[in-house]
């Protein structure tokens, strides 16, 4: 047994002691997307101060907590605060609550995200479904010797998010009348918002959309063999003709006034699967 996965047995024994749980869906809420919470029932919460071996948070008042409860009667856990890179964590701590929701049995990961934007169709406020990304630069979380009884070694990311769930998003999205656009999103590690260079660098790589986090979190998740659905809401715009002053405080207000929306596409979806 790897250090990793010792570490994770007894991650699992103590959140099965605390709260003998069915698994459903893992969601993970992105910035300015937490009234998500709203349509759960939860049935119990376990900060992650409290689980051993979860990564310990840096930032006050941002403690974060695993919630465990239903959606329409589906199962979920959804993580209230994410891990991110610029943080400090090492990648391996960025993408251990995945790994936690693999052996909780999980096998569907729906991640949500904000992000800024590189394409010229796009405008504040929208949702972009993810259909492939770009991690090169951001390190990947599985660089270091490979344990086997978590994944394979060289894991195939033709197809990292699931087309039968994008399709599912779209057709909802339709049902609802909300528009929704799709898309490549480029993991970057943060924390400064990109250069004019840098977000015409992302365009012309083929990007879409620019975040700091998902990413990372996504190629474990391919690795656990688990599905993934992310979506992204379009918080700021990189390329535009007027000055390009972007704050985190805009970047949250944004994410916020999409919020219903996103919302609603993630609870059907859950309904959905
Ligand atoms: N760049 C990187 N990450 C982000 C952005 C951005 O413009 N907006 C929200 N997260």
């Amino acid at each position: 047994m790897s250090t990793l996965t010792q570490k994770l047995k007894e991650t699992v024994d103590y959140i099965k002691k605390e709260f003998t749980t069915e698994v459903g869906v893992g969601i993970i809420l992105g910035s300015g997307l937490g009234n998500f919470i709203d349509e759960v029932t939860i049935e119990k919460e376990i900060p992650y101060a409290a689980i051993p071996h979860f990564p310990i948070s840096t930032v006050k008042g941002h403690g974060g907590k695993l919630i465990f409860g239903t959606l329409d009667n589906k199962k979920v856990i959804v993580m209230s605060g994410r891990f991110h890179f610029y943080e400090g964590y090492a990648t391996q701590q960025v993408t251990y609550p995945i790994r936690v929701m693999k052996q909780l049995g999980i096998h569907t990961v729906l991640l949500s995200n904000a992000a800024g934007s590189v394409n010229t169709t796009h405008k504040v406020g929208d949702l972009m479904i993810i259909n492939d990304h770009i991690s090169f630069f951001t390190p990947n979380p599985l660089l270091g010797p490979n344990d086997e009884e978590l994944g394979p070694r060289f894991p195939d990311m033709t197809e990292p998010y699931s087309k039968e769930l994008i399709n599912k998003a779209i057709e909802i999205a339709k049902k609802e009348n909300i528009e929704v656009k799709q898309g490549v999103y480029v993991g970057v590690t943060g924390p400064t918002f990109e250069t004019k260079a840098e977000y015409h660098l992302i365009k012309a790589i083929g990007g879409d959309v620019v975040g700091m986090s998902t990413v990372q979190e996504t190629i474990v998740a391919i690795h656990g063999g688990m599905r993934v659905f992310a979506m992204s809401v379009v918080t700021d715009l990189g390329i535009r003709e007027d000055d390009n002053v972007i704050t985190h405080e805009e970047v949250l207000q944004a994410a916020k006034e999409a919020e219903p929306k996103f919302s609603l596409i993630f609870k059907e979806l859950v309904k959905a699967i």
